[in-house]
């Protein structure tokens, strides 16, 4: 077999066997297909397209090109949520506690976030002595005994799509539905969960700016799931507007405790429920969503999701006592109000724009390497459909210097967008694929 011939049967509309597949990931992943032939094949995948089959195996190849993460030592129902990444979006801080509760276990392996979506053991990491690089041991007597465990990245999971994304990175390559299904879905299937729920967000703040194009990437990701023997439900939800209040790492963490003990904005709680909910129908916990909706939402009022959250940060090393006093976790050397310029109806806050004023505060990575600073982000005070009066606040920032609050003041700012007319709420759930 010649890399040549395959990419040259791709640029020519080609249908790629399981066999040719096979021999690119291999081959990409040892070293010894070059990147600048790789380079061609994607973009040749990326005009010619890939079709089921093609996705699959794909898909398989790359989840099986390192290590696959062996979870059946677990008792019981393993699930895992994935989200395509949106602002202020800390779900799995709340929906994993929920679930456990109910009696859905999830092994989460997590990364760090790059850009400006931030990721998980950041937000976990503002904890004071959380630790989120576990042994592989105590990793799955946590998840066995209190039903949640998140780990940053060990071992070699999905080597191939690492180097591949790296590679779609710098080649104008990534926007492809199958190249991006194949992506998630090998991650996905390496860590290893019986049951995958995922998160695919929608609106100008996502990867995905149409209904349409995200759901042709949940029926795919969907499908590939299902086709690996996993089930596979995804929900589409909104991203025209970061998710609950708080933006950055410890404000986030804060909020998702604030959710967990009843208090927290009621998007964050209602898609907790929904991803949940799907979640626990596919455990056979029961078979119905809204009896399943109903448990998860009871987890809440009566604690066990809280008590579940303790647990676990405790299993974890973290600091027990800043939970009970979630405030002390804010530690930024400025708190400013944010007050509106305009009077009128908010129509639309640019996600993108306030994950980006988020990020020049210190609050993301520039680049895989450069430190964050946890301590600073934006609480909103407003969101789509309220009324607001010129002076009124429109959120407060917390900075730790005066030069890039002034900065990120004017960039938070201009992501809100303002009509006359009265704007109704959208919903937040735009759909269900099964
Ligand atoms: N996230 C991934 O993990 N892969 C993609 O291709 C796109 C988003």
């Amino acid at each position: 077999m010649r890399m040549y011939d395959i990419i040259l049967k791709k640029r020519d509309g080609g249908i790629l066997t399981k066999e040719e597949i096979a021999y690119v990931v291999k081959g990409f992943t040892d070293g010894t297909i070059p990147d600048y032939q790789m380079s061609a094949l994607l973009m040749a995948i990326y005009y010619q397209h890939m079709n089921y089959e093609e996705t699959l195996n794909l898909t398989l190849e790359m989840a099986k090109s390192g290590d696959i993460l062996d979870l059946s030592s677990i008792q019981g129902i393993k699930a895992d949520k994935h989200s395509t990444g949106g602002v202020g979006d800390k779900t799995t801080l709340v929906l994993g506690p929920m679930v456990a509760a109910v009696g859905v276990k999830t092994a989460k392996m997590s990364g760090r976030g790059l850009g400006y979506t931030g990721g998980t053991i950041d937000k976990l990491e503002s904890i004071p002595r959380f630790s989120t690089s576990l042994d592989v041991h105590t990793f799955m007597k946590n998840v066995s005994e209190i039903g949640i465990a998140v780990t940053g990245q060990t071992g070699n999971l999905a080597p191939a799509d690492k180097k591949m994304y790296a590679l779609r990175d710098v080649t104008a390559t990534v926007d492809n539905i199958a190249l991006i299904s194949s992506s998630i879905m090998s991650k996905k299937l390496a860590s290893g969960a019986d049951i995958i729920v995922l998160d695919v967000k929608v609106g100008s703040g996502a990867f995905m700016k149409t209904e349409q194009k995200a759901y042709e990437l949940a029926r795919e990701m969907v499908r590939i799931g299902t086709g690996a023997g996993r089930k596979v439900s995804a929900v589409l939800s909104e991203m025209d507007q970061p998710l609950g209040l708080a933006v950055g790492n410890a404000l986030e963490v804060i909020e998702a405790i604030d959710t967990l003990k009843g208090n927290g904005p009621k998007d964050l709680l209602e898609l907790c429920v929904a991803l949940g909910s799907h979640m626990v129908v596919s455990a056979g916990i029961t078979d119905r969503l809204l009896e399943a909706e109903n448990l998860l939402k009871q987890t809440i009022t009566n604690q066990t999701a809280y008590k579940k959250f303790c647990a676990f940060v405790k299993a974890q090393g973290g600091d027990v006592a800043v939970l009970e006093s979630p405030q002390s976790l804010i530690h930024a050397s400025i708190i400013k109000n944010i007050v509106s310029d305009e009077t009128g109806y908010i129509s639309h806050i640019k996600s993108d724009d306030i994950g980006k004023a988020v990020m020049l505060l210190g609050g993301g990575r520039q680049t895989k390497d450069s430190a964050i600073d946890a301590s600073v982000g934006i609480v909103l005070r407003k969101k789509v459909g309220d009324y607001i009066v010129k002076g009124e606040s429109l959120g407060v920032m917390f900075a730790n210097q005066e030069e890039l609050a002034q900065q990120a003041n004017q960039i938070f700012k201009e992501a809100f967008c303002f009509s006359d007319k009265k704007v109704e709420k959208t919903p937040l759930i735009k759909g269900i694929v099964i």
